[in-house]
C-alpha cells in the first residue's frame, strides 16, 4: 500500500478520552486546524467519548475553550468554529459494562465510509475497549483504530494489548502514535538522509565516531506522579521516542516512501540493538531521579517532594544509556541515549559526531582540529548546523576554529505555520498513510530489549542517583561518554 495524499473513505471520529488532557491540549486544536485548512471530509463527523455525563453543547463548550488555551488559538474565529462545532457530539460510555458501546452505536450516524476510533484513555482501558468495538460490531472492516503510547508497560503486557487489537482490526487498520514521528523536525530526519546524496557515503561506521540524542525536559512530572512512578523515563521515554529516532538515524535507505519499506527498516535496528545485561549494565546505563533545586530561575521540589511522592521511590527520572546496533554500518559505533526531567534546559537534539582528520597537516605550525559534528536540533527550536574546520583570518601563523554553517528552520520557510504533530498524524490516519505510525512489531522489539535492561538493573540492584534538578544529570552520565573518551555535547 503506499502514501496517499487522497482522504480515505471515512465518516466519522470518535474519540475515547475526549475529556482528557491530551485531548484537550493537542486532539481538538489539531482537528480545528485541520477543519480551517478544509482537510476534512464533508459531512464528518466528531463524536466525543468520555465518562462525564455532559450535553452536545456543554462539551462544545469545553472544545471552544480547549482551542483558545492552544497554539492554535490564532487560527480561532467565531464562524470557523461555528462550522467546527456543527460537526461535534458527544456521549458518555462506561466501556467496562456490557453493552458499553451502545450510546456510540446511537449517536453514530448512518452513511458510508468508516469510523476511526481514537483511544486517547488510560492505558487499561485499551484492551476493553478494543473487545467491547468488536463484540457490538463498530470494528469493521473500513475502521481505523487510533491508539496512543503506552502500549504495555514490558513485552508480555505489549503482546497482550496488541492481541486485544488484532482480535477486533487488522494491523493495517491500526495506527500506534508516536507523536515524536508526527514532528516536523523528527520527519525532516528523513528528508536530511534520504534527499541528500552527500551524507549516506559517509554514514556508516567509517566515517561516523559517535551519536548523540539527548531529550532534555525541564518540567517535571506535571502532577501526574502516580503513573509516571509506575513507569520511569526508559518505559516512558527511551522505549517509545529516543528510540523511534535511533532507527531514523541508523536505518537502511527504505526502497521507497511507504508504509512497510520505511517501517521493515525501523525494525532491522531494534533486532539489530545488542542487548544489555547484568554483566555490563553499569558501565551502559545511568539512572537519576531529581532532587531538589533551581529551575528556570525558581526553586523546585524534588520528585520525592512533589504531591503525590511515596517517599522511598527508587524510579528513575533520568537515564543514560550506551547502545550498540549490531550489523555492517555501524558496527563499534556508540550511540549515547539520554534523557531526564528537571533537566538544565529543554532541548531535543541529535549529534552525529565525525571521526578526526587522519592526519593533521597543520600541526607544525600548531593548529589543531576539531572534528566535523552534524547537530539537528529538533526542539526548541529546529536548527540544523555542520561545524567546519575554517582558518582564522589574519597573518598571524595558521590557527583553525570550527565554525557553524546553519540551516536555522523557522528561517528559511518563514511562510509556515508552526503545526501541532497531531495534526499530521490525524491527517496521516484520514489519508490512510501509517508509514509514521509504529507496528507490532516494532512496538514489541523495542520492549524486548527495553525489558532486558529493566531486567539486568533488578538483577543488579542499580539504585538512581540523585541530581539537582536543573542540571544536566548525575555525574556517572558524564563517566558514560567518557570512558570512551567522549564527552556530551552541552
Ligand atoms: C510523552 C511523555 O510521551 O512525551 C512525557 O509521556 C513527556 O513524559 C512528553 O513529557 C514529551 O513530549 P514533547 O513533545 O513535549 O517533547
Amino acid at each position: 500500500m503506499t502514501a496517499s495524499t487522497v482522504l480515505a473513505d471515512c465518516r466519522a471520529l470518535v474519540l475515547f478520552g475526549a475529556t482528557g488532557d491530551l485531548a484537550r491540549r493537542m486532539l481538538w486544536p489539531s482537528l480545528f486546524a485541520l477543519d480551517c485548512d478544509n482537510l476534512l471530509p464533508e459531512n464528518f463527523q466528531l463524536l466525543g467519548a468520555a465518562t462525564s455525563a455532559l450535553s452536545d453543547e456543554e462539551f462544545v463548550a469545553k472544545v471552544r475553550e480547549a482551542i483558545l488555551q492552544s497554539a492554535n488559538a490564532k487560527l480561532f474565529d467565531e464562524s470557523r468554529f461555528g462550522a467546527f462545532a456543527g460537526r461535534i457530539g458527544y456521549v458518555s460510555v462506561d466501556v467496562m459494562k456490557s453493552g458499553g458501546m451502545a450510546p456510540v452505536q446511537n449517536a453514530l450516524r448512518p452513511g458510508a465510509g468508516g469510523v476511526i476510533y481514537y483511544l486517547s484513555t488510560a492505558p487499561r482501558l485499551f484492551e476493553p475497549i478494543c473487545l467491547a468495538l468488536r463484540d457490538a460490531g463498530l470494528a469493521d472492516e473500513e475502521s481505523r483504530l487510533i491508539i496512543e503510547k503506552p502500549i504495555g508497560s514490558g513485552l508480555e503486557s505489549a503482546q497482550s494489548v496488541n492481541a486485544a487489537i488484532a482480535a477486533a482490526f487488522k494491523e493495517n487498520q491500526v495506527f500506534r502514535i508516536d507523536h515524536y514521528l508526527g514532528k516536523e523536525a523528527v520527519q525532516n530526519l528523513l528528508a536530511l538522509r534520504f534527499a541528500n546524496a552527500i551524507f549516506e557515503p559517509l554514514w556508516n561506521a567509517n566515517a561516523i565516531e559517535q551519536v548523540q540524542i539527548t531529550v532534555a525536559e525541564t518540567v517535571g512530572v506535571e502532577g501526574r506522579w502516580g503513573y509516571y512512578d509506575a513507569t520511569g523515563a526508559l518505559r516512558d521515554m527511551v522505549q517509545s521516542h529516543l528510540l523511534q529516532l535511533l532507527c531514523l538515524v541508523a536505518m537502511e535507505p527504505p526502497a521507497s516512501f511507504t508504509q512497510s519499506a520505511v517501517r521493515n527498516e525501523k525494525v532491522k535496528v531494534l533486532w539489530s540493538l545488542r542487548p544489555i545485561t547484568a554483566a555490563n549494565v553499569a558501565t551502559h546505563t545511568v539512572r537519576g531521579q531529581y532532587s531538589t533545586g533551581v529551575s528556570g530561575g525558581k526553586s523546585v521540589p524534588g520528585y520525592l517532594q512533589e504531591s503525590g511522592a511515596v517517599a522511598d521511590s527508587d524510579t528513575e527520572t533520568f537515564v543514560a544509556l550506551r547502545a550498540e546496533v549490531d550489523n555492517w554500518r555501524w558496527a563499534g559505533v556508540p550511540f549515547y541515549l539520554r534523557t531526564g526531567k528537571r533537566m538544565a534546559q529543554r532541548s531535543s537534539e541529535i549529534v552525529i559526531q565525525f571521526k578526526p582528520a587522519p592526519y593533521n597537516i597543520f600541526a607544525g605550525v600548531g593548529a589543531t582540529l576539531t572534528p566535523n559534528a552534524l547537530l539537528i536540533k529538533l526542539q526548541p527550536d529546529e536548527m540544523i548546523t555542520l561545524t567546519l574546520m575554517h582558518k582564522v583570518p589574519g597573518l598571524d601563523g595558521v590557527k583553525m576554529a570550527p565554525v557553524p554553517l546553519n540551516l536555522t528552520v523557522g528561517e528559511a520557510f518563514v511562510e509556515s505555520r508552526r503545526r501541532i504533530a497531531y495534526e499530521r498524524m490525524l491527517l496521516d490516519v484520514l489519508r490512510d498513510n501509517s508509514a509514521l505510525f509504529v507496528r507490532r512489531d516494532e512496538v514489541e522489539a523495542a520492549w524486548q530489549w527495553i525489558d532486558g535492561i529493566i531486567d539486568a538493573w533488578r538483577a543488579t540492584d542499580m539504585k538512581a542517583r540523585t541530581y539537582p534538578a536543573g542540571s544536566w544529570g548525575p555525574s556517572t552520565s558524564f563517566a558514560l561518554t567518557e570512558r570512551n573518551g567522549h564527552s556530551w555535547r552541552e
